[in-house]
């Protein structure tokens, strides 16, 4: 959606509008997802917060998508729409793939690609996951590119090798002007409560960030959101919101309950509180 706005610089050290994005992961069919779209956006229209200083972006499943869509079209909704994965190719022989192409025709801004339940399940190697950012890409869809090291990976090598060696690659061959956001998600803080520390958080955000810097340029990696994701919820947003280079967050669990996402969508009422 792209919404530009002056932000409160208490809130945020950065000029990059901060981005709340809500991956509903499989839950939400169709119907509940009109329900929930409705009532989040009603919770947040009520606090008069839709003032654009923050995006919010929804990853509903695809089969939710076409109705998302219609909703957020006909109720003039700002938020985002996204999609949880995409297809390397365009359209042919290709079962149960979902082509980057059909995504934009449904005015998806986003795609989440290379998530760890995606590596973990169904096998998505770097360079799937680069060969994915370049199918976003090219159908203007804005990668959302997951990063992040699992528990053991951080204990052997540290916390920052994972997240910059599965970026290096993914970001081989992509434009110095592309529109990215990388989300730094270490895997042991998916879904477990377990939620990495604001530091932890920006350490690894920190490096990401260098690798923009390193691949696409200095201009990129100043204007590239980073998120942070792994238990997000209201009561630690703010924390993560107040480090240097973390842009906003990706939200699991958290972004499926309406009151607790729109707290997040609102963290800005929490900083320096
Ligand atoms: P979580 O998931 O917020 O439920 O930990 C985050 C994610 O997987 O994107």
């Amino acid at each position: 959606m792209g919404v530009s706005a002056d932000l409160d610089s208490s809130a945020t050290s950065s000029r990059r509008t901060p981005l709340i994005a809500g991956n509903w992961k499989m839950n939400l069919d169709h119907l509940q997802a009109v329900a929930f779209v409705q009532k989040l956006h009603w919770t947040l229209k009520d606090a008069k917060h839709e003032d654009g200083s923050v995006e919010v972006a929804v990853f509903p499943p695809f089969t939710d998508l076409r109705t998302v869509q219609t909703l957020l079209d006909a109720d003039k909704i700002p938020f985002a729409l996204g999609a949880q994965d995409v297809s390397t190719q365009d359209s042919g022989a290709y079962t149960g793939e979902i082509s980057g192409a059909f995504l934009a025709k449904l005015d998806a801004s986003y795609v989440i690609i290379g998530h760890s339940e995606r590596r973990q399940y169904h096998a998505e190697t770097d360079e799937v996951v680069a060969a994915k950012v370049k199918a976003a890409l090219k159908h203007s869809l804005v990668p959302v590119i997951c990063v992040g090291e699992t528990l053991e990976q951080r204990e052997e090598s540290g916390p920052t090798a994972v997240s910059v060696a599965q970026l290096q690659v993914a970001l081989e061959g992509v434009p110095a002007d592309a529109d990215i956001v990388i989300a730094y998600e270490p895997v042991w803080a998916i879904g477990t409560g377990q939620v990495a520390s604001p530091e932890q958080a920006q350490e690894v955000c920190a490096a990401v960030r260098r690798v923009v810097a390193e691949k696409l340029g200095e201009d990129a990696a100043a204007r590239t959101r980073v998120l942070y994701g792994g238990s997000v919820k209201a009561a630690n947003i703010a924390s993560f919101m107040r480090e240097p280079d973390v842009d906003g967050a990706l939200v699991g669990g958290a972004s499926l309950v309406v009151d607790e996402f729109a707290a997040i969508i609102r963290y800005q009422k929490h900083v320096g509180v």
